[in-house]
């Protein structure tokens, strides 16, 4: 049985809070909103609290776990005291859309929770639900997000509700969450001495809700490094989830790609055109200003060319819409790399196992 409770974002009900970190505290998964997706909480110190996130997800167990806390203080508990670097980054994005991988106070965290290696991931979400939900159970909260491993993450609790009802205790409905993709992953090395300029690197891993622009306004004097996740090599990625097929469809999705937008245009509509006539049933992502261009089975059209954050927000329920609609081909226009559409085309690629099609 999954406890369904639902409490207004911005001001939720201590006695629903209260219940929901009950759960937590007894071992329990409760799912809530985080400001980027829901998340699928358990107290990160309880083995077999976290094993049962694993279960509920169906995640591959070498994955690790962000931990998710709503104060600075329980920082100590976890870490050693942060790099200078570190601490400013903190005080720029936390809380918020950030990750920070930090070595692992040994003995603390489940080692479920780090999949065996000596670093966390910490965060700080920025939601009333998510800070007083984790302040109130009085643990360190591992958190993944709230989907079936391989389904796209998810944004409302509605999408929740469809991949795991009756796999997890309760979830806590807050309504649609903000930012519509996960938090921007980063490591910082200090530099060694061999480093020319003795400037220290900060390793983007995942790149999210944080732009490196951002990260690069607030670091000064340390290089902010946007790995892509093409050039790592699949047996030792840095970010062990990364190697993964992530957020995708259930119908084979491919990328078109091209500097004429009525090129892409025009080869996404021959395509649709063909996969119909083999039978197919087809769907366009797209943005609002080409969705009159287009027809398919399915045509869904994405936020606005115009306004990528409202891209990345309606993203992964778009996704979902293909498959409530049996679609099995989708062709998906890109978008510009720049801000948070870098972060948006590493979901689209992974959506699409990489397939892109140049026009
Ligand atoms: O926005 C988010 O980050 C959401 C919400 C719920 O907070 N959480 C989320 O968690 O996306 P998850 O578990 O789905 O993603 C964890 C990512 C993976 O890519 C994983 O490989 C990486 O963070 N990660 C976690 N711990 C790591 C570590 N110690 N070193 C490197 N990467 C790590
Ligand atoms: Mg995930």
């Amino acid at each position: 049985m999954t406890t369904y409770w639902k409490v207004t974002a911005g001001n939720p009900d201590p006695a629903i809070i209260a219940e929901a970190a009950v759960v937590l505290q007894q071992g329990g998964v409760v799912a809530f909103p985080t400001e980027t997706v829901y998340g699928l909480g358990a107290d990160a110190r309880q083995t077999e609290a976290v094993q049962q996130i694993f279960t509920a997800k169906g995640r591959p167990s070498d994955n690790p776990l962000i931990v998710h806390i709503a104060n600075r203080s329980q920082l100590e508990e976890l870490t050693l005291p942060p790099d200078e670097a570190v601490s400013r980054l903190l005080d720029a994005f936390w809380p918020g859309p950030l990750t920070v991988v930090l070595p692992a106070r040994p003995g603390v965290l489940s080692p479920l929770v780090t999949a065996g290696l000596s670093t966390v991931g910490l965060r700080m979400p920025d939601h009333p639900v998510a800070l007083q939900l984790i302040a109130a159970a009085g643990c360190p909260v591992a958190a993944p997000s709230a989907n079936r491993s391989g389904r796209p993450s998810p944004t409302h609790a509605e999408h929740v509700l469809e991949d795991l009802t009756g796999r997890i205790d309760a979830i806590v409905d807050g309504g649609s969450t903000g930012v519509g993709l996960e938090s921007t992953v980063v490591e910082y090395a200090a530099a060694g001495p061999e480093e020319a300029g003795g400037r220290g690197v900060l390793h983007i891993l995942r790149p999210g809700g944080i732009t490196a622009a951002q990260l690069r306004e607030a670091l000064p004097g340390v290089e902010v490094r946007e790995s892509s996740a093409h050039a790592e090599p699949a047996a030792a990625p840095r970010s062990p989830g990364m190697k993964y097929t992530h957020y995708a469809p259930r119908g084979v999705m491919t990328l078109v790609q091209g500097d004429a937008p009525e090129r892409v245009l025009a080869r996404i509509q021959r395509e649709l055109d063909a996969a119909r006539a083999r039978g197919e049933r087809t769907g366009a992502l797209t943005f609002r200003e080409h969705a009159d261009a287009l027809r398919a089975d399915r045509v869904v059209a994405c936020g606005s060319l115009g306004d990528l954050e409202s891209v990345a927000q309606g993203l992964y329920a778009a996704l979902r819409e293909f498959d409530e609609a049996g679609i099995s081909f989708i062709l998906a226009e890109t978008c510009p790399e720049e801000g948070i559409g870098a972060a948006i085309m590493n979901r689209l690629r992974k959506a699409a196992g990489d397939r892109v099609i140049e026009a």
